[in-house]
């Protein structure tokens, strides 16, 4: 967990020895706000090179994704903004998690897909995790084949199905409207040959020109019948001790499914603890057993709800 030694670490203005004189303050890089960085960077072809040639910002990691030449692409912003693109390598692209609020600094590049900054290594500094994006807006894949009123703006693709079983070795992926419209996500490299989710999804993610069409940085993928699944879990009482984005009494969901993303058995285990209970896995309280109070039926469709959260832990990756 490399971000978590990193948390308050943050570093504004620091002090320097110089010999005889004692220590002297070191003034702090000022942070630029996205909005206007982005404009700028756009308007310049990502070859803006201001005093100094380095840029601090501060935001919300909303998205990333390996690109075929190694280098990561993340987008930064805060709610409501136009994401900034970062091009990240090695370990400093591992401290961007999604939803993690960072400072960090770079200089104006032109990037595989537009401009933006490269990001200076060990600059990375995360203050929070597990933030919100917060409102995105709603979109069919239609959509996506002219998002330039859109680019890099926090968006969802509604009820969309994936058209492969499994996902490319790029870490790219179609999917499909109801409609039949198509749309081009880029996914996780990280995620390359795994099953893609099964039946209708949200996915919320960034769009980016690349070439001369448009694709979505996915950013979280969420199955689209989940406001259902919250209801039977209210109904169950499951809802008084989870929380499906944060820890309550019992684990949060999307740490459950982090844990089992990669378990084919997982599906059975989960049932397996709301049949008989459980203890020990996520600390001393125990979780009660739940046979002959939800049916089996229900219990299936909870575990594939949770497990829909593994998502969330492959796109971080
Ligand atoms: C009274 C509180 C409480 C209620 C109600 C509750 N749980 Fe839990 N749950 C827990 C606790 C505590 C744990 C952690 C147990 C452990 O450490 O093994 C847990 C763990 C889990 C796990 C993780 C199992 C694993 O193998 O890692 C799942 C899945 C789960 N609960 C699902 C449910 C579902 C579904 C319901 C509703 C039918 C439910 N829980 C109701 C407290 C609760």
């Amino acid at each position: 967990m490399n971000w978590m030694r990193r948390v308050g670490t943050v570093a504004v203005t620091g002090m320097v020895v110089l010999g005889a004189i004692g220590w002297v303050p070191v003034r702090a890089l000022a942070q630029t706000p996205i909005p206007e960085l982005v404009a700028r960077l756009e308007a310049s072809g990502g070859k803006e090179r201001p005093a100094g040639g380095e840029i601090s910002v501060k935001g919300v990691v909303g998205a990333r994704h390996v690109l075929p030449d190694g280098k990561v692409l993340v987008l930064v912003l805060n709610p409501g903004e136009t994401a900034l693109k970062v091009w990240a390598e090695g370990a400093a692209a591992t401290e961007l998690a999604p939803r993690h609020e960072v400072t960090l600094s770079g200089s104006p590049s032109a990037g595989p897909v537009g401009a933006g900054l490269a990001l200076k290594a060990g600059s990375v500094s995360v203050l929070a995790t597990n933030k919100p994006f917060g409102a995105s807006e709603g979109r069919d894949a239609a959509w996506m084949k002219d998002a330039s009123s859109l680019a890099g703006r926090y968006v969802q693709l509604t009820n969309v199905t994936f058209v492969e079983a499994k996902l490319g070795d790029d870490g790219l992926a179609r999917v499909k409207a109801a409609d039949g419209a198509e749309a081009v996500l880029r996914v996780s490299k990280s995620a390359a040959g795994r099953a893609a989710p099964v039946g209708a999804v949200d996915v919320f993610g960034f769009p980016v020109r690349v070439g001369d069409g448009w694709q979505l940085v996915a950013a979280r993928v969420l199955q689209a019948d989940r406001r259902d699944l919250v209801a039977l879990a209210t109904k169950h009482t499951c809802i008084t001790c989870h929380n499906p984005e944060m820890k309550l009494v019992g684990p949060a969901y999307r740490d459950v499914a982090a844990r089992y993303r990669d378990d084919a058995e997982a599906a059975g285990k989960l049932m397996s603890q709301m049949r008989t209970g459980g203890s020990g896995k996520w600390g001393a309280i125990p979780m009660l057993p739940f046979e002959g109070k939800v049916s089996p039926e229900d219990m299936k469709r909870l575990a594939d709800w949770i497990l829909g959260y593994r998502w969330d832990a492959i796109l971080a990756e």
